[in-house]
């Protein structure tokens, strides 16, 4: 039943109105659509929009496209206009053939998609996990046959559709699946596909199309007339000449208005509708109104308006409209002129009769949209009636529609008190989805009305969650810390999670805060009134940054540690982790606490995937990456990397590469890291993320230690220490300060460096804090000391797992042996860190090491780091994830891919490695020691 579809609404030419059957002039397009189905025929993905102005031959071309594909199933679904806001109006009605297959999918894919169809109810699910299981019910369809998905009229779908639509075309790849969409207008979603541009036929093909149309044209000139206005639009030809009275085809007046392309055809039709009497023009107009094309709704509201069945019989004679199964227009164009040419009150009329012939129950939704479109003015129960389709539009995660049904009830509310409440309502809903101009249109609109406190401290929230979203930059902060102040006294519990808010934001702005910077916000944060009742991980956590900021890391380090502990603490709710997300791990960071910080992350990551929190995961994926790249597992960095881009790309979001940038200043290789490292900050810069600058300085000061280029490393390593001295990227560049102050001989500088080090490392009394402050003690102490201190180091970080910090204390221990002309002991420590930063993959590093080896006397051949194959990144994350056992479902639920193209990757890994099955992938992918948790 695959190739039925029982709700499709595409408008297709009429049968039996005397249409062309075949296309003119349309071989190179046709040539290309065959290819395309050739490709599907052989297993490979194809994704095509064709897109030109209405009446071009879009939908002409899709039908030859269908015609063409007989042994394919074909599912057609198409955009109504009038349900261009309804959220996953557009996917339910292309799913409807599938929904059989719902059972066969993972629970969390299947429920996703029940609450989109509004087949059960609960808390919307993630956009993606819905586009997730959209894939895996096509990819399943097409294990019989071929499947082509034909969308029409695409302009005119609802956005939550489109997206995921787009998000399903982007993600197939290895499937026998096509989907092509026809649209007038692209529109950002569909602009990456491969696109075909439909165009008006050559003058010969237009000739005979128009001669087809009218036997016989008077005038010549009339004629030519005709071809030139057209240029060539199908729709046009044929139209124009039927709209034309006698006279004016005898060449008497002009043909055709002034109006251009579309709005002239529309204007043919207007034209011929003029002849119908009032009941056959009535009845059209509640046809163009009526969205499903369900002639019994049609009927049940035609009968209220007094309209006799007779109506319909001149109408479909004269190829307008077609009553049968569904209701169908001659052409969309029909429809569009029919609705925008009938007088105001008689569409009130329409969409009253029709809300009424609506069941309530059935779909209220509808229901509701016609209620609006009957109101004449301000019509507070419509109002009411919007309202509460949003909320139900809001629990299928049609938060698209939230916000345009919303913005509708505010027009529609009469009284001033509700009118700000929806008004706030919609912009929140907006910001959800993106929509930050609209967003703060509303919050202009609800501040001309009267609002309460809490409403204006709404307002100013708002206004600061948008200017975060937007950019993370230095605009958030004094907005937020308003919002908070003004909180205070209203309501305490937001407030203090206003202040955690705000306390992110001006870390991320960092050194280009304007104002709202780190020390007022905490300042103002602890003289916040205390939480009502017991102490939530979000207050220890306020309380200790807070206190870190103002008080200084000694007073803050015992706070710090209850903050970590209480998200470490099993029993604490999953919801406020995610909630809080990265900010849960800052204290470890400034205490540094290794295992605390990769525990709390390991959680969160683990509760992101649970709950499929796709715009939170890439943050904890980067925050994991950073972790074990630290630790020198780069293969499992390069893995969480990439799937936080696979993320970023399936949803579109931005994060900055921080986690890369990282990775590649350990791995070392000069050209790739620094131009990285230079666009990123550079980016960082003029979006105002004072972090992100911050960041790039540190990793650069890494890289240049690495490569020895001491100067340009100070300098680097002094920019990333002076910003927010009491935080953690400016105690990690310490050490890398004072390195290569003391390599450029700039010892001062180095010594002036090693107290706020004591200082940072102190506090947390770790084995990494400690280590690293022995490691550069002894980098400006000498004889014993020195070395006594060299030992501590190694001792210290060899009891951690960060790899690469314990391979630099055995490099500047082995520099300092040979300075002592110690050579023998000099060449064992400098041959283990040479070791070691080669089986790391630290090229630079390793490199320097070398270099030492060489002036103790040694020679060492140079081992080129080991780059395992030529595997890209995904595919390397999927051999992983093939080694460790998960099956390819399993990954691709993993990696937004379906499981044949999960198949296809790793049979070219197969190749790559020169391997035949799975069981050999584990001698062939070694084991690495931190994987990403699943
Ligand atoms: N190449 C062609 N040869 C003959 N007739 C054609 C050709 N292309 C289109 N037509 C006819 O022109 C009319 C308009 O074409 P069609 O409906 O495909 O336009 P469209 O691009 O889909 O417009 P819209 O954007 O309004 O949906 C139809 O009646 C169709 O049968
Ligand atoms: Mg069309």
């Amino acid at each position: 039943m695959l190739n039925r579809n029982p709700l499709s609404t595409t408008q297709v030419g009429l049968s039996g109105s005397g249409r062309q059957s075949s296309l003119l002039g349309r071989e190179n397009e046709c040539a290309l659509l065959d290819e395309l189905l050739a490709d599907i025929r052989q297993g490979v993905s194809r994704a095509l929009v064709l897109h030109g102005e209405a009446g071009i031959g879009k939908t002409a071309l899709l039908e030859y496209l269908i015609k063409s594909a007989a042994d394919f199933y074909v599912v057609r679904a198409a955009g109504v206009e009038s349900e261009t806001e309804l959220a996953y109006a557009g996917l339910h009605q292309f799913c409807a053939p599938f929904l059989d297959r719902l059972g066969r999918l993972p629970a969390p894919m299947r429920q996703a998609l029940e609450i989109v169809f509004g087949l059960r109810l609960g808390s919307p699910p993630d956009r993606f996990l819905a586009g997730l299981g959209v894939l895996r019910l096509l990819s399943g369809a097409a294990d019989e046959r071929p499947l082509l998905c034909v969308i029409d009229d695409a302009q005119w779908l609802d956005r939550a559709s489109v997206l995921t639509l787009a998000f399903v075309a982007r993600r197939l790849l290895a499937e026998p699946v096509g989907i092509v969409f026809a649209t007038r207008d692209p529109g950002e979603e569909l602009r990456h596909f491969s696109d075909l541009e439909v165009r008006g036929l050559p003058d010969g093909d237009a000739r005979v199309l128009l001669s087809s149309a009218v036997r016989f044209i008077p005038d010549v000139r009339v004629r030519d007339r005709i071809l030139a206005e057209t240029h060539g639009n199908p729709l046009a030809l044929l139209e124009s000449p039927r709209g034309l009275t006698a006279a004016q085809l005898a060449g008497m007046c002009s043909p055709l208005g002034e109006q251009g392309g579309a709005g002239r055809i529309e204007q043919g039709f207007v034209a011929r509708l003029r002849a119908l009497s009032d009941d056959e023009r009535r009845l059209l107009v509640l046809a163009s109104a009526e969205p499903v094309g369900d002639p019994l709704l049609l009927w049940r509201a035609a009968n209220r308006l007094g309209i006799p069945r007779v109506a319909a019989l001149a109408p479909e004679t004269e190829g307008l409209v077609a009553i049968g199964e569904r209701v169908m227009f001659r052409h969309p164009l029909v429809r569009s002129a029919v609705y925008r040419s009938a007088a105001v009150e008689q569409r009130r009329a329409a969409h009253l009769a029709l809300a009424e012939a609506t069941d309530r129950a059935v779909d209220p939704d509808r229901r509701a949209w016609h209620m609006a479109a009957a109101a004449a003015g301000p019509d507070e129960p419509v109002a009411l009636e919007l309202e509460r389709s949003a909320g139900r539009a809001q629990s299928r995660g049609g938060l698209l529609a939230v916000a345009a049904l919303l913005q509708r009830s505010v027009v529609l509310s009469a009284d001033p008190v509700q009118r700000v409440r929806r008004t706030l309502s919609a912009a929140q809903a907006s910001l959800h989805v993106g929509a930050f101009d609209r967003a703060l249109r509303l919050l202009a609109t609800a501040e001309a009305g009267m609002l309460d406190e809490l409403q204006l401290a709404q307002v100013e929230l708002l206004r600061g969650a948008i200017a975060f979203a937007s950019s993370m930059g230095n605009a958030a902060p004094p907005l937020l810390l308003r919002a908070a102040r003004r909180l205070e006294p209203l309501d305490v519990a937001l407030a203090r999670e206003t202040y955690l808010d705000v306390w992110g934001a001006a870390l991320f702005a960092g050194r280009l805060a304007c104002a709202g910077a780190l020390p007022e916000v905490s300042r103002a944060a602890r003289s916040a009134p205390p939480p009502a009742g017991p102490e939530q991980p979000s207050d220890l956590l306020l309380g200790s940054l807070a206190t870190l900021v103002t008080e200084g890391r000694a007073t803050a380090a015992p706070l710090l540690r209850r903050a970590t502990t209480a998200f470490l603490d099993e029993a604490s709710p999953a919801q406020k982790n995610v909630r809080w997300g990265w900010m849960a791990t800052i204290p470890s960071h400034v205490l540094w606490d290794e295992d605390s910080w990769h525990a709390i992350n390991a959680r969160q990551l683990q509760e992101a995937r649970d709950a499929a929190a796709l715009a939170r995961l890439p943050i904890d994926l980067t925050a994991w990456a950073v972790l074990v790249a630290w630790r020198g597992d780069f293969g499992p960095a390069d893995a969480a990397i990439a799937e936080a881009q696979a993320v970023t790309e399936a949803t579109g979001s931005r994060l900055a590469p921080y986690a890369a940038l990282l990775l590649a200043a350990l791995r070392g290789r000069e050209v790739d890291a620094s131009t990285a490292i230079e666009s990123a900050t550079r980016e960082a810069g003029a979006g105002g993320q004072g972090i992100g600058v911050q960041w790039g300085d540190w990793v650069s000061a890494i890289l240049l230690n690495g490569l020895g280029q001491s100067e340009r490393a100070l300098a680097a390593a002094r920019r990333a220490a002076e910003e927010a001295p009491q935080l953690f990227i400016s105690g990690w560049a310490l050490p890398e300060l004072i390195e290569a102050a003391v390599h450029s001989g700039r010892t001062e500088l180095a010594a002036a460096a090693l107290e706020p080090l004591v200082e940072a490392t102190a506090a947390g009394g770790t084995d990494w804090g400690l280590g690293i402050q022995a490691r550069s003690r002894a980098l400006l102490s000498e004889d014993e000391a020195a070395e006594r201190l060299y030992q501590e180091a190694i001792e210290r970080l060899g009891r951690t797992r960060l790899r690469p910090e314990l391979a630099r204390a055995h490099l500047v221990y082995g520099e300092w042996l040979r300075r002592e002309h110690r050579r023998v002991d000099a060449r064992g420590e400098l041959r283990a860190a040479y070791d070691q930063f080669t089986s790391i993959g630290m090229e630079a590093f390793a490199e320097r090491a070398r270099r030492e080896l060489r002036a103790t006397g040694e020679t060492v051949r140079r081992r080129t780091v080991e780059t395992r194959d030529d595997l890209t990144a995904q595919e390397r994350q999927i051999a992983h994830l093939a080694r460790d056992g998960l099956s390819n479902p399993e990954i691709g639920a993993r990696l937004f891919l379906s499981p044949r193209t999960v198949e296809w990757h790793l049979r070219k890994v197969f190749s790559k490695l020169g391997i035949r099955s799975r069981r050999e992938l584990s001698s062939a992918v070694p084991t690495e020691s931190e994987l990403v948790p699943s």
